[in-house]
């Protein structure tokens, strides 16, 4: 049973037995009565309009989310000192980086679409097969040393941080002690955690009456809400809706090679063989493959920033996308028998779009996220640095 329809069902069941405690006392018997009439009216609503956002902002603290921001700005995080996170995640594109397909360390391209990192800290698991389910410093240390992400060895981050007296100082100030590759994998999560969607029509209740019908249709007839679901419009779990592939995987070397040593790296069978991406089956490694092609539920926050859309970037624009779920997604042998032909009319497509795009709020770009002053690299090295711990 989908979680709403749980809550639903137990607050029905609840209503009923207050009734019944009711009936007792007033032997009238009206109470069990009411209490199950208005049991009935809310099970026949299985969506509340209340499951969904906005978006809780988290406890932060400031000193270690500044430090952060810093090291996620700083390309000495990478091997050769030349990308970032923020190359691929972009504040001005939600976090994500308008590619299909991002980049990734220089030598190699990537071979999924970059997701936004707006409200990433309340995942239950990341990546788009879900892969790592634990926490969000295990997804840094990921991003960090992964060949094709940033390249990074840890032991030399480490000494590099520490060689940088603003670093020595930012450390020491949240609490942190010396620069440690440890206190780095904290920092970063504690900044992810600052970017939090806020100001989005959805819910500063400032709706269209073509959004509200959207919304109409969302939690209905189009049935979206049965994987969209919560303040983020995603239940954290992985699905198949039959997106193609993208043929650009298998086609251009610089990212074929990506896919394949990551696909060695997973123990992907007959990887060499296979021509497509078997999202969540890394994790699930199901022996009748049914879980091949199954991606996460992505988030709805934010869309209108981070285009194209689906793991591989293969759908453009929102148009495109639910027009794809009104063909029935793509075709699939594993596909959810939940994605089938939905039959909406242009205007019923159109308002699921208007609505969509009410989940967007303000872009998070300003010094609050963003960290803007320059990196200097070329500091004075610290004084008679042998002789100093750091
Ligand atoms: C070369 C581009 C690139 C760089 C650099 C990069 N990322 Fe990513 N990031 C991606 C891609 C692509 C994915 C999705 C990967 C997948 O699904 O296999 C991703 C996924 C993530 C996720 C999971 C999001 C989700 O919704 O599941 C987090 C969190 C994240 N990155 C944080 C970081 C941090 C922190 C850094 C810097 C230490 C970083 N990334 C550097 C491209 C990049
Ligand atoms: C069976 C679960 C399920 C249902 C029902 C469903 N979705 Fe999805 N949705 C997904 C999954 C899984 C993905 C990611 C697929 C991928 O990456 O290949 C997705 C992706 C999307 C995306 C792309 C987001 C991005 O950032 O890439 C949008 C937009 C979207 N869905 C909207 C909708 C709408 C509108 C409906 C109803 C018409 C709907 N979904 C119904 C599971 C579902």
């Amino acid at each position: 049973m989908p979680e709403n329809a749980k809550r639903v069902f137990f607050g029905a069941v609840i209503l009923f037995w207050k009734g019944l405690a009711m009936n007792r006392r007033i032997s009238s018997g009206i109470g069990w009565r009411i209490a199950l009439a208005v049991g009935v009216a809310i099970a026949a609503s299985p969506v509340l309009a209340s499951d969904f956002g906005p978006v809780k902002q988290m406890k932060v603290d400031a000193k270690k989310a500044a430090l952060g921001k810093r090291l996620f700005f700083d390309p000495r995080l990478s091997g050769d000192a030349a990308i970032s996170c923020s190359t691929c995640h972009i504040p001005a594109k939600g976090f994500a980086d308008g590619l299909a397909l991002s980049k990734a360390y220089p030598g190699s391209d990537g071979f999924r679409n970059t997701p936004t990192l707006i409200n990433t800290a309340q995942k239950a698991a990341w990546f788009h097969d879900g892969r790592i389910g634990t926490n969000l410093n295990d997804v840094t240390r990921e991003s960090i040393t992964e060949t094709y992400s940033m390249n990074m060895d840890m032991r030399l981050m480490q000494e590099r941080v520490k060689q940088d007296p603003i670093y020595v100082k930012m450390f020491k100030e949240a609490g942190y002690g010396e620069p440690s590759n440890g206190s780095i994998r904290k920092a970063i999560p504690e900044y992810l955690k600052t970017l939090t969607s806020r100001g989005a029509p959805f819910d500063t209740g400032n709706l269209s009456d073509a959004a509200k019908s959207g919304f109409d249709l969302f939690k209905g007839k189009a049935g979206c809400a049965a994987c969209h679901s919560g303040p983020r419009f995603s239940d954290d779990k992985a699905h198949n809706t039959g997106v193609p592939e993208n043929p650009e995987i298998w086609s251009n070397p610089m990212r074929h090679i990506t896919y394949v040593s990551f696909s060695m790296f997973m123990g992907i069978e007959n990887y060499m063989n296979i021509r497509r991406d078997v999202g969540a089956h890394v994790r699930t490694h199901k022996s009748d493959g049914t879980d091949i092609g199954k991606f996460m539920t992505p988030t709805l926050r934010e869309l209108t920033q981070t285009a194209p859309y689906m793991h591989n970037g293969m759908i453009k624009t929102l148009e495109d996308v639910v027009a794809f779920y009104n063909r029935g997604g793509g075709s699939d042998p594993n596909k959810d028998p939940r994605i089938k032909p939905l039959n909406l009319s242009r205007e019923e497509q159109a308002n699921l779009v208007v609505f969509l795009k009410s989940l967007s709020g303000e872009p998070l770009t300003g010094p609050e996220h963003v960290w803007k002053e320059k990196i200097n690299v070329n500091y004075t090295a610290i004084k008679d640095w042998l002789n100093k711990r750091n």
